[in-house]
């Protein structure tokens, strides 16, 4: 069984809450891009009345998540305190209502113009070559080169509110002095990365970052280091974690899982095409962009692994049994986690989920049993019962066809992948965000660092991390 103390948490508790950009340092200043939200579908819409199944088990939900109790609903496992507070206004999705989810969107997109605690320990095999990845074809944007090292220091930014907290540290909205746009920045505490024994995974993070290009990966601009403190530079997402939005909606309907569980598809794809797994999938760290198509963030776990590797790492309620019962193990992890994923955006709970106690996760886990609710659409089923198999010679991902077996599967039979892969497919939901501005309202408030960046004088481990 793995140590507790080496895995993230998943989260439970409710929040309230592009390639356009260039670099920070860019003394260009592009007009901010206003988002696309004019697009009409005509399609069936997903904000349509529950089924019987679904409203009976929303009342569920309801009940189960009114009692204190610790003993979970099965089918309702989070506490009343897990989801928003029932708000006046309609269920997130239904709020763009302009672009309301529709299957159609996916069968004849339009052309659009835009666009837990986690830990480890590691025994990879390979070596991590330093490869340079190839690049995916380029959107319309002119190709970038990235220049990630040592381009720019903490007076280069204004730093402004936190977007997010974790394990080592906390990801910044921050504004460049240079060009006046907004950036994450993530901060991670030296002395907590060694403490952790997270030293190897903070710098493969860099360089898992530095080498891909994607549109649903995050875009990482460059590093640096004070006495205390890494700093890694992306790209502000402004949409927030699908994290919030799913707890909002409690349960996203059928197409809406569909829409995202395909770009994350695609993104796996690629980075498995590269030999990078990603580890950590989940919806809190999934973000939605200002037109609502997902940017993957947290390269933490990422590691470029051509065969096998043996390290405990990622969230519990997401790993494998494989990583679970300590086997050496590769991507097929992350089609497991995808498995997870779109159960948990269909149903609003982890299949294994037990009462928040890491341990009886891992139990059931390995015992592999999962309760499929009779809202499920079957085609969905079907494909979940091929991805959270513990049986890797069955594990649709790890088969011969490789991803390409996730992608033909019937559930995605409606994506029209090559126009996804552009963006040229509506999101099912536009945040309500001011773009361009720093609009950080999707996020949970946090409270603020107290200790200061920027710090000179005793660096104990500064040796320890050379790329940033
Ligand atoms: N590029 C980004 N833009 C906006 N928010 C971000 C960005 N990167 C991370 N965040 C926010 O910060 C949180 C923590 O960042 P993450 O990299 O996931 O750290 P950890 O490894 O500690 O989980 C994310 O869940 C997200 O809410
Ligand atoms: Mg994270």
């Amino acid at each position: 069984m793995p140590t507790l103390g080496f895995l993230k948490k998943k989260r439970t508790k409710e929040s309230t809450g592009s390639k356009d950009l260039d670099s920070p340092t860019s003394p260009t200043l592009n007009s901010p891009i206003a988002p696309s939200l004019s697009k009409t579908t005509t399609g069936s819409s997903l904000s349509k009345t529950p089924t019987a199944a679904e409203s009976q088990a929303a009342s569920k939900n309801s009940q189960a998540s009114s009692t204190l109790s610790k003993q979970a609903d099965s089918m309702n496992p989070y506490p009343q305190h897990a989801y928003a507070t029932p708000q006046a206004s309609p269920e997130p999705y239904q709020q763009a209502s302009h672009n309301v989810p529709s299957i159609q969107n996916l069968i004849h997109p339009a052309n659009s113009q835009s666009s837990r605690p986690s830990y480890q320990s590691q025994n990879s095999k390979s070596a991590n070559g330093g490869v340079a990845p190839q690049q995916q074809p380029a959107q319309a944007a002119p190709p970038q080169v990235r220049v990630t090292k040592g381009k720019y220091t903490l007076t280069d930014f204004q730093i402004q509110r936190t977007l997010g907290t974790g394990s080592f540290g906390r990801v910044h909205l921050v504004q460049s002095k240079h060009n006046q746009r907004f950036y994450a920045v993530k901060v991670l505490k030296k002395a907590q990365v060694v403490k952790m024994k997270q030293v190897e995974h903070t710098n493969d993070e860099r360089r898992m970052l530095q080498q891909v290009k994607h549109p649903f990966l995050i875009t990482l601009w460059g590093t640096f280091q004070d006495s205390k403190n890494l700093y890694m530079v992306m790209d502000f997402v402004e949409g927030g974690e699908l994290f919030s939005l799913l707890r909002k909606s409690q349960r996203f309907p059928n197409p809406v899982a569909k829409f995202y569980a395909a770009e994350v598809t695609l993104a796996l794809d690629y980075l498995h095409q590269q030999n990078i797994i990603y580890r950590d999938l989940k919806p809190e760290n999934l973000l939605l962009d200002r037109h609502g198509h997902l940017k993957i963030t947290d390269f933490g776990f990422a590691k470029e692994v051509p065969d096998i590797t043996w390290t405990l790492c990622g969230t519990p309620d997401y790993l494998a049994p494989e990583v679970v019962a300590s086997k050496g193990y590769n991507k097929s992890v992350d089609w497991w986690s995808l498995g997870i994923l779109i159960f948990e955006m269909l149903c609003g709970f982890t299949p294994f989920w037990d009462g928040g106690s890491p341990m009886k996760i891992y139990e059931n886990i390995l015992k592999g049993r999962v309760k499929y609710p009779p809202y499920i659409h079957p085609d969905a089923q079907d494909l979940l019962q091929k991805l959270i198999t513990p049986d890797l010679t069955k594990r649709l991902g790890n088969l011969h066809g490789g991803s390409k077996d996730v992608m033909n599967h019937p559930w995605f039979a409606e994506v029209t992948w090559e126009r996804l892969q552009k963006k040229d497919i509506d999101a099912p939901y536009v945040p309500p965000v001011r773009a361009g501005v720093g609009d950080a309202s999707q996020f949970d408030k946090y409270p603020e660092e107290t200790e200061a960046y920027g710090q000179t004088g005793d660096d104990p481990h500064g040796g320890l991390f050379p790329d940033f």
